[in-house]
């Protein structure tokens, strides 16, 4: 019976750490205002882990209520992807640690690094494993302890960033949500628009590179800004044309929360009133690859979402890395 079925979304979960930081907090760390992150970026607020809480820990506690939400038990897992840029250690990998605080143990386990737009390209993998037949539920996982590589001594960049986990269950289903397309796309030609420069191979860490300060997000702001919104109105008019949709067919545009002044721009851009883009950047701050399944977890517990529905995520980071994905809900 499942054999004309899909990949689909058959259970969502987020999880936000408890502690608040708001935009008051940071005036009293940099030079900045309430006013001016509210203008320049929409936010008011973001979600900080605190007692020891790892990226890891996010990632079991959003994993939990997905798999509470699809009925499904650990043994039932096959394959754990997490998409993240801040994982617990650079090597084993965080879905590795998922796997055992879950007690998957039939579950294989694997990271993907694609930044902001890591989430979309980790759907498009699990989406292909289950379209294959080669497994049948794979837990797919956006998590970001983004706040251990933010310099909070940076006015430009620290307003941004907060913590979080989201994560979707993919199995056949006609019941359910199902992902009729991904899309995805890079352009490695600028990646140092918005990097962390220490760390890696090229720049191990040490004295020097810790001194420099070399451990943190860096980007060039304005460059990111125009090129995600140029990027993300291109992404989404080729979707909506790979379908055989029009714009028009979109109820509700899920983007990336990475600015609310991106998405505002990208919606005019595309003739769409305010209304169809789900926003909670205000509560979160840019969450990289979790703002995405946080994101859809709330519209639909705000009942944004309709039997039936078309759904677009879209998101846009560093690599550079962007993608799409649309959804009939
Ligand atoms: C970072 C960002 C919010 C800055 O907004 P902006 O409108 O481009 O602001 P600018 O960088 O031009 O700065 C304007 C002024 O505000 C100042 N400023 C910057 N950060 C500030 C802060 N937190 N508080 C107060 N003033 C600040 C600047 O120093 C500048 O002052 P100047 O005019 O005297 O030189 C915006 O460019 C952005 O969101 N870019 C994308 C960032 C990114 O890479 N996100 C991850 C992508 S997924």
């Amino acid at each position: 019976m499942r054999q004309n079925q899909r990949a689909s979304i058959t259970g969502i979960g987020s999880y936000l750490p408890g502690k608040v930081l708001t935009n008051y907090d940071l005036e009293k760390m940099v030079d900045t205002s309430d006013d001016w992150i509210i203008q320049r970026t929409g936010i008011k607020e973001r979600r900080i882990v605190e007692n020891g809480q790892i990226t890891s820990d996010l990632a079991t506690q959003a994993s939990l209520k997905a798999m509470e939400d699809a009925g499904v038990y650990p043994h039932d897992l096959d394959m754990i992807i997490t998409s993240t840029i801040t994982p617990d250690h650079f090597f084993p990998s965080t879905s590795c640690f998922v796997q055992q605080k879950l007690g998957a143990t039939r579950a294989g386990a694997f990271d993907i690094l694609a930044a902001c737009a890591g989430f979309i390209y980790a759907i498009s993998v699990g989406q292909s494993f289950v379209n294959s037949g080669a497994m049948e539920t794979v837990l797919v996982i956006g998590a970001e302890c983004l706040s251990t590589i933010t310099d909070f001594t940076d006015r430009t960049t620290c307003v941004l960033f907060g913590d979080g986990a989201g994560a979707v269950i993919i199995q056949k289903s006609s019941a359910k949500h199902e992902i009729l397309s991904t899309s995805l796309a890079a352009d490695g030609s600028q990646a140092d628009v918005l990097i962390m420069p220490g760390g890696g191979a090229k720049t191990p860490a040490s004295v020097e590179s810790v001194q420099q300060r070399t451990h943190y997000i860096h980007f060039r702001g304005k460059e990111v800004f125009k090129l995600a919104i140029n990027n993300i109105t291109s992404m989404i008019l080729e979707t909506v044309n790979k379908n055989g949709l029009t714009i028009e067919d979109i109820d509700l545009i899920i983007p990336h929360q990475s600015n609310l002044r991106i998405i505002e721009a990208t919606m005019e851009k595309l003739g769409l009133p305010m209304e169809k883009a789900f926003v909670n950047i205000d509560k979160y701050g840019n969450t990289s690859s979790a703002s995405i399944p946080i994101a859809i977890d709330e519209a639909r517990k705000e009942g944004r979402l309709s039997k039936g529905d078309l759904v677009m995520l879209v998101a846009f980071g560093g690599g550079l890395t962007w993608g799409s994905s649309v959804i009939r809900w």
